[in-house]
């Protein structure tokens, strides 16, 4: 049995958690769009042919933002091709997936999604092989009122008032040499440079966010991400991050070492924005954008062998993948103050916790994680004191309880997530809360003693979230047990 103990004091605010933390990703990739969340064909499709089941569904995690329409498929993708009278828009061979594209959903229908679902759109621009001006008339076709040439074209495909889409990704992945139109930093930076411009030029009010290292194993990170920034200046306000984890070793020790690596990864770009600013001699800084993040390794089938609608990148998550789920997330929290947005890329089908197979709809062991946090996702992150045993991950020590606490006054609630990393012990937990009284804590658990356990089509509960009753309280303390490989909420109503 190991033991930690936890100080949560109301005063150590780091931030208000960005409630863009909890955002999706939808790709023109596979199945994602097309067999995913649009299915005309289906028996469970809606009027505008969205599937019923997995906007539910997805309305159960509670989304805020969503990105689209990529990816890698964002750098060969020509806008207008996906608007207007559906029999006119043409079919085209898509490169980044090999795949077939019939533009039958497009940015009409995106918007059309992200207003019943209540999703803050959020567009990326082609910088690979489209223009700066493409970007621009895009941001006019969204934005602007009626009365130039792309807003009147809205008009005429049924959108009159304009979608108001603030948050646009100067391109995706420029750093990798697999993107349509890779370029080094420099000139990419000049591509984001012009194109920001006529962007905020077309309507100041949008946010964009400048193409950071495509992940920390880059050779050219984080000089990607400074070189960029300090080219591009105020014209961009967020910088993006990506990270896909993969455990090939199965081991543990190296997988639930997550945390402390995109915490790492998170504080060298911060550093890297504070360091430009600093540089730039700039009154605002960059914010980070963790516009993918995900577990991939296990399916990496990408070619689409000139098909339509291929089925792609389908991983099946297990157990062991929730906990770096809720590992990812925790560390988000933790860095309330720098990280603004973050993606799980992606929703359906595709690196995604739900799956479809006909009119079937499977939720993964990966959405329980998802949906625990982003129901309690209001409020101020707090800066946690932690002392007690150690978890040996493969980079040094870490505190064997991975943890996050969002606190919110307003509605005298804290959440507490903790998530025991040790694959073969139970941790005894006591918090201490400091100038706070408990009236109430109840407790949710995921866990399974099985880490390659999944949920099948068949068997679909195999691993969910359970009510947590091993937990105890006083006036001003919690106790608990967790057990090995766990991963636990606690909600506090405070009185
Ligand atoms: O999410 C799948 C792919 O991963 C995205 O298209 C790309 O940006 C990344 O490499």
């Amino acid at each position: 049995m190991k033991s930690t103990q936890i100080n949560i004091d109301p005063l150590q605010v780091i931030d208000r958690v960005s409630p863009n933390v909890f955002g999706g990703f939808i790709e023109h990739l596979g199945r994602c769009v097309y067999q995913g969340i649009y299915d005309p064909g289906s028996a469970l499709a809606d009027e505008d042919g969205f599937r019923v089941d997995v906007m539910t569904a997805l309305k159960e995690l509670q989304m805020t933002i969503m990105r689209y329409p990529g990816g890698n498929f964002a750098s060969g993708y020509h806008w207008e091709d996906g608007i207007g009278p559906r029999e006119k828009r043409p079919t085209v061979r898509e490169l980044a997936w090999q795949s077939i594209e019939t533009n039958a959903f497009g940015t009409d229908e995106f918007m059309r999604l992200c207003r019943k679902m209540d999703w803050e759109p959020m567009v990326a621009v082609n910088l690979g092989t489209g223009t700066p001006e493409e970007a621009r008339n895009w941001v006019e076709y969204c934005n602007s009122e009626i009365g130039t040439r792309y807003a009147n074209l809205r008009s005429i495909n049924g959108a009159k008032k304009p979608y108001g889409v603030r948050y646009w990704c100067l391109g995706n992945e420029m750093d990798g040499p697999w993107q349509l139109g890779h370029v080094p930093a420099k000139e990419y930076a000049i591509r984001a440079q012009q194109a920001a411009k006529m962007m905020k030029d077309c309507d100041p009010v949008i946010e964009t966010i400048a193409c950071g290292s495509s992940g920390a194993f880059m050779p050219t990170f984080p000089a990607w991400d400074r070189e960029v920034m300090e080219y591009i200046g105020p014209l961009s306000n967020y910088i993006s991050l990506h990270r896909y984890v993969r455990n090939d070793d199965n081991d543990p020790f190296k997988f639930f070492g997550t945390g402390a690596k995109v915490d790492r990864q998170i504080e060298i770009i911060d550093a890297t924005c504070r360091y430009v600013q600093a540089l730039n001699k700039a009154s605002e800084r960059n914010f980070l954008c963790f516009d993918e993040w995900n577990i991939w390794y296990k399916n990496m089938t990408m070619d689409g062998k000139g098909k339509f609608a291929p089925s792609l990148i389908e991983e099946e998550y297990n157990f062991e993948d929730a906990l770096v789920t809720g590992q990812f997330l925790n560390s988000f929290i933790r860095h309330a103050d720098v990280v603004k947005i973050a993606n799980l890329a992606q929703v359906v089908n595709v690196i995604a916790p739900l799956k479809t197979r006909g009119d079937e709809l499977l939720k993964q062991t990966t959405f329980h994680a998802f949906k625990l946090y982003s129901e309690r996702k209001e409020g101020d992150s707090l800066r946690l004191g932690i002392s007690g045993d150690f978890f040996d991950a493969d980079e040094g020590p870490v505190p064997c309880l991975d943890t996050s606490c969002i606190y919110s006054k307003d509605q005298r609630n804290l959440s507490l997530f903790m998530i025991n990393l040790s694959p073969t012990d139970k941790v005894s937990v006591t918090a201490n809360l400091f100038g706070l009284e408990v009236e109430r804590v109840v407790g949710q658990i995921l866990h399974h003693k099985d880490l390659k356990a999944v949920n099948t089509f068949e068997k679909q509960d195999t691993v969910v979230a359970k009510d947590f009753t091993d937990i105890s309280s006083t006036l001003d303390s919690l106790q608990g047990e967790l057990p090995p490989a766990s991963l636990v909420r606690l909600d506090v109503s405070i009185s």
